[in-house]
């Protein structure tokens, strides 16, 4: 298939294409290198510099393409406090110009990137696609439930073929964010710069951690699907985060003092996915444990730092 990618430069969207090109798939990366990075693209793909809320340049680019990966936003969740208007208009007037350049070129299948944050503070664990989404604490989380509403809105629309997926905590190789707000690359920078790592809540909050290359793998399977579909993307196991801290600690073979930096306003104490409805529908599981995961991360990060 022929493949638009948005947000291709940025840390999951690099991983989908290399994916999409190694399964055979024709990539068009479009992204406005706001945060993502140019060299994070593979060179097998057409990269086009454009902006999603330049309509127009979109509806040149689509023509040809057979389905959209829309993984393009702003991301930071302290950043949308400051700037909801920013978030707003990049997330939500961004994926709706999307859908609307889409319409028009007749280019309708998308995969949007959504979030666990849509759910709230969960009510039971493992969360389940059905449970209601939650209150949202902070302007991304409500750019992720109203892209979501839009994309589902032109499904019924104008029958549009949709795939929501809802990832828990993706981590691995790659990830640059700048600010990085993310807690492992952070905890394992920290440990590999021998600096004390930062911890919020004491480590005592549970979160179900999705290695890159499994969450990468969740968006090739519904490209062959029709209609409406969520799916939550995650391994079903919650972990403590400070037990990954001590498994960071052990893989790269001594310990760093902890900075504790008290609770955090917005924080779920538990998120852990249900990953049944994926398993079932579409045979997706999730492949790499946390202690491979980790180990591959470091290695990656390592390559960061000059050796001593
Ligand atoms: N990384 C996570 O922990 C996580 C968790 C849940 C959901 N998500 C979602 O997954 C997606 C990818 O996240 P990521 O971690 O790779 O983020 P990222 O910041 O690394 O990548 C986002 C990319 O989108 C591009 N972009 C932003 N606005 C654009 C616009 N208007 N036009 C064109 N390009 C634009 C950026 O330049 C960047 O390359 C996002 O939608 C994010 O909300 C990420």
């Amino acid at each position: 298939m022929k493949i638009l990618v948005t947000g291709g430069a940025g840390f999951v969207g690099s991983h989908v294409t290399k994916l999409l090109l190694k399964q055979g798939h024709i990539v068009t990366v479009v992204d406005n290198l706001s945060t993502g990075k140019k060299e994070l693209i593979d060179k097998r793909a057409t990269f086009i510099q454009a902006d999603l809320l330049d309509q127009p340049s979109i509806e040149k680019i689509l023509p040809g393409h057979d389905g959209v990966i829309h993984m393009a936003s702003f991301i930071e969740v302290s950043e949308s406090i400051r700037n909801p208007a920013e978030f707003a208009q990049n997330n939500i007037l961004g994926g709706v110009k999307l859908l609307e350049a889409m319409k028009k070129t007749q280019v309708k299948k998308i995969i949007f990137s959504s979030s666990a944050c849509v759910y709230g503070t969960p009510k039971k664990l493992p969360i389940t696609e059905d449970d209601p989404q939650g209150v949202q604490e902070n302007p991304y989380g409500i750019t992720k439930v109203t892209t979501e509403q839009f994309c589902s809105l032109y499904h019924h629309l104008f029958n549009f073929d949709v795939a929501i997926l809802r990832y828990f905590n993706p981590y691995g190789p790659g990830e640059l964010h700048d600010p990085e707000t993310h807690a492992i690359p952070n905890f394992v920078k920290a440990v590999l710069s021998k600096q004390p790592v930062p911890l919020f809540w004491k480590g005592e909050q549970v979160r179900d951690f999705i290695y890159i290359d499994d969450l990468a793998a969740a968006h090739i399977m519904p490209l062959s699907l029709s209609g409406l579909n969520i799916y939550n993307v995650g391994t079903e196991t919650g972990m403590k985060v400070i037990d990954v801290v001590k498994e960071i600690f052990n893989l790269i073979g001594y310990a760093v003092p902890i900075d504790d930096k008290g609770e955090r306003q917005g924080d779920v104490p538990k998120l852990v996915a249900s990953s049944q409805k994926i398993k079932r529908e579409l045979g997706w599981e999730a492949k790499v444990d946390l202690k491979e995961g980790l180990k591959k991360t470091i290695e990656f990060f390592k390559t960061l730092y000059p050796k001593p």
